[in-house]
């Protein structure tokens, strides 16, 4: 529309303006999440700046289902992104290990981000600008919950970066709500279905696995969450709901399969519908859709016995459990 080009047009002289200010070498640098923010906002320095532009996307080990490679290959492929991608899983997971408390799994996951981040900008000559995709409601929830100091989690992602760090921010996102980013990114010939995809958290699956986060039941949460995103998309339920997702729940529950007991880990499905994500209502997912979601689980999920449905508002509950 009108609206979006001139709305892109704007964004795009306004970074190569700010950017140029600073020498016709100067580097401007991008985290990438994988989410739809941070990928709209590449793609508007990309125009703005071209090859100038370096994007880094971490993969913390945190990630879905196949979601590093996939993610990656497409930033470069269908985006053409100056992608760097830098594996720091083993990094990651290995501060994890024993690690159970939520705040404290999240501030290990941030601060790793930050120190992995810094490792690989630190030699890059002339970057001098941060790209973030921060949207108007991560503006407003961090001056609501901040502002009276109640932190509620400790939120952290690419706009989580301290500001001790030598970048200037490029933020052009920072007036827009969700539609209006994906409006834009469609305008940008960003495909649909990487604009349609569904929030993630910066932590990822690190406050999914309730408890302490293993390789071994990420990969257990992996296979059961691939199972569910499959089944929305089939049933045409995803486009319909905000954020969908499975937790592994850091409980055994007794059940029976063939002749033989089992004791394994119970698994909750979260599926909610919300505009913003300040506030959510589960969604009322039919019954047959819901048993079908649970019966693949549990029959193809080694290590899941047992699965429930979130059935919890924001507020009182969050949308995530950690
Ligand atoms: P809650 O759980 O607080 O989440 O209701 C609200 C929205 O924010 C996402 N979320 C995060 N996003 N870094 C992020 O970038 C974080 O640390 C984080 N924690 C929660 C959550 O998935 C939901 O969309």
């Amino acid at each position: 529309s009108w609206d979006s080009s001139s709305q892109i047009e704007n964004a795009v002289k306004s970074i190569r303006e700010t950017v140029d200010k600073e020498g016709k070498d100067t580097k401007v640098i991008c985290a990438l999440s994988g989410g739809v923010d941070s990928c709209v906002a590449a793609v508007l320095a990309q125009k703005a700046v071209g090859d100038r532009l370096l994007c880094l996307f971490i993969n913390n080990g945190l990630l879905r289902k196949n979601e590093y490679n996939e993610v990656l290959d497409r930033f470069k492929k269908d985006l053409n992104l100056n992608v760097k991608g830098v594996d720091a899983s083993e990094l990651f997971l290995g501060r994890l290990a024993g690690v159970q408390d939520p705040e404290q799994k999240r501030k290990i996951i941030g601060n790793t981000f930050i120190d992995v981040f810094e490792a690989e900008t630190k030699e890059i000559p002339n970057a001098k600008f941060l790209v973030q995709g921060t949207l108007y409601p991560d503006v407003i929830e961090s001056i609501s919950l901040h502002g009276t100091s109640v932190t509620i989690k400790t939120h952290h992602n690419v706009g989580g970066l301290p500001e001790k760090m030598k970048f200037k921010l490029i933020e052009p996102l920072r007036e827009l709500f969700k539609d209006e980013v994906r409006r834009l990114g469609a305008e940008m010939g960003i495909p649909q279905d990487m604009l349609a995809r569904h929030p993630f958290p910066g932590p990822g699956l690190g406050i999914r696995v309730l408890g302490e986060v293993t390789k071994e039941r990420l990969n257990i949460l992996r296979e059961a969450d691939a199972i569910f995103i499959e089944e929305l998309k089939k049933q045409n339920h995803y486009h319909s709901t905000w954020q969908a997702f499975v937790v592994l729940l850091p409980v055994n529950s007794v059940g029976v399969m063939g002749d033989g007991r089992t004791y394994e880990s119970v698994a909750a499905i979260r599926c909610v519908s919300a505009t913003d994500g300040m506030t959510a209502d589960w969604t009322k997912l039919p019954y047959d859709f819901l048993a079908h979601v649970s019966s693949r689980i549990i029959n193809e999920v080694k290590g899941i016995n047992r699965v429930v449905y979130d059935i919890s508002t924001k507020p009182p509950a969050t949308i995530e459990w950690e």
